[in-house]
């Protein structure tokens, strides 16, 4: 090849496929789901409904949804060996390196999971279980009790039950739901990206759901709600506009801010806003505090970053509507995970009916011909 060619870091505005699942609109702020636009599920469908849909690219009949809905019920279970090992885990380490391990352990006792074949039905069993993981992982962090699910209650409220070995009340189940139909699915964003890059090797599904768990983990990704809910907390009882102003003074980013496609509001974050603040009407003081500091963090913020394209991005309400819900901060990131298990298992499957393996190209910008010198003559 003659001269360098055009590096595009980060991959970003490479086109490597094309797909039905899912069009993000950056600049309108839109999202849609197999062309569904996401105000209208948020407002009228659920996680279940949704999860269907991505899987299938239709939303289901009344049967089809009964029987989605149940087949993901039977799939709850954990078997021991899975409650053993999340049990004999440091209580200090960090629960997405657990949540990887238990989800790969699944996979190795599952002696359908390199028949993609069944891909579809192991999706299902996929959404189901790392449901039931992260219920796990976040009770036995808390209490030492791992919780049996009950397979009468939807696949949010059985989490929220297996989490706190007991139910919670129908307004935040809804809206946990809620935030997990909106982390479902994001096309081809980093996580995404690594278990379709799995896949393309024509590894198996679980192995691709591990890659994406793991990409998942870090803070300009899956981590950035804990992240920021970090930040809003810090700036509980200060003037938010001095409070910015001092982390953007030190070089440092807001996070649950900015977006690699959204250069406006990103519409998840607009939905998720609106039911925050309803739902903080019958919050405790802790959880308005909270709320009510990231709206002043918000404003702050888009007054200085606003121009520039940075705008609050979904990740940016998640602490704040977690707490409402009852989660731990260590959590966000696996919880995270288990919402966005519907929009990996969709682009996996997606990806294998025209397989390419993915070998990208990197300019070499290193020396040839180096002489090999031995050991003692370094
Ligand atoms: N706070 C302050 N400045 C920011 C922020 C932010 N959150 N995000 C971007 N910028 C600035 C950068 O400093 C840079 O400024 P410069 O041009 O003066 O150097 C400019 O905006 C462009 O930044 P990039 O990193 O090139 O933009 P990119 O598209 O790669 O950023 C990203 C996307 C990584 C998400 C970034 O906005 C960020 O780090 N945000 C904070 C972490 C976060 O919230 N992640 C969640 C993403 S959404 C999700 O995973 C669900």
């Amino acid at each position: 090849m003659d001269g360098k060619p055009t590096i595009n870091l980060g991959l970003e505005g490479i086109y490597f496929m094309e797909s039905k699942i899912c069009k993000v609109d950056g600049k309108a702020g839109k999202l849609y789901y197999y062309g569904y636009d996401i105000e209208a599920l948020a407002a009228r469908s659920n996680f279940e409904e949704t999860s269907y849909l991505l899987l299938h690219g239709e939303l289901p009949n009344v049967k089809q949804l009964a029987d989605f809905s149940r087949a993901l019920s039977e799939e709850r279970n954990l078997d021991d060996k899975i409650i053993d090992m999340i049990k004999s885990v440091p209580k200090e380490t960090n629960p997405m390196h657990t949540l990887s391990a238990a989800m790969d352990l699944i996979g190795a006792y599952d002696k359908n999971a390199e028949k993609t074949a069944d891909n579809e039905s192991t999706s299902i069993r996929i959404i189901s279980k790392i449901a039931s993981v992260v219920a796990a992982i976040g009770s036995i962090r808390a209490t030492s009790q791992y919780t049996h699910p009950d397979p009468k209650l939807s696949h949010t409220a059985n989490f929220l039950y297996m989490l706190n070995g007991e139910p919670k009340p129908k307004e935040v189940v809804k809206l946990a739901d809620t935030m997990f139909l909106l982390h479902a699915e994001h096309s081809s964003n980093a996580s995404t990206f690594s278990g379709i890059v799995t896949i393309s090797t024509l590894s198996d599904i679980y192995s691709a759901v591990v890659s994406a768990i793991n990409t998942l983990k870090g803070p300009l990704h899956g981590g950035a709600d804990e992240a920021a809910l970090k930040m809003i907390t810090g700036g509980i009882g200060k003037d938010p506009d001095k409070y910015i102003d001092g982390i953007i003074s030190s070089g440092n980013r807001i996070m649950g801010f900015g977006h690699r496609v959204y250069k406006t509001y990103d519409p998840r974050a607009v939905i998720i806003k609106e039911q925050l603040k309803a739902a903080i009407g019958d919050s405790d003081s802790r959880v308005k505090e909270i709320a009510e500091t990231a709206f002043g963090i918000e404003e702050a913020t888009i007054k200085r970053t606003g121009q520039k394209g940075i705008w609050p991005n979904v990740d940016f309400f998640s602490g704040p509507v977690y707490s409402y819900v009852g989660i731990e901060p260590e959590l966000f990131t696996p919880v995270f995970a288990l919402s966005r298990a519907p929009g990996w298992c969709s682009h996996i499957m997606e990806y294998l009916k025209d397989n390419r393996l993915i070998r990208p190209t990197v300019y070499y910008t290193g020396e040839t011909g180096r002489p090999y010198k031995e050991i003692n003559s370094r």
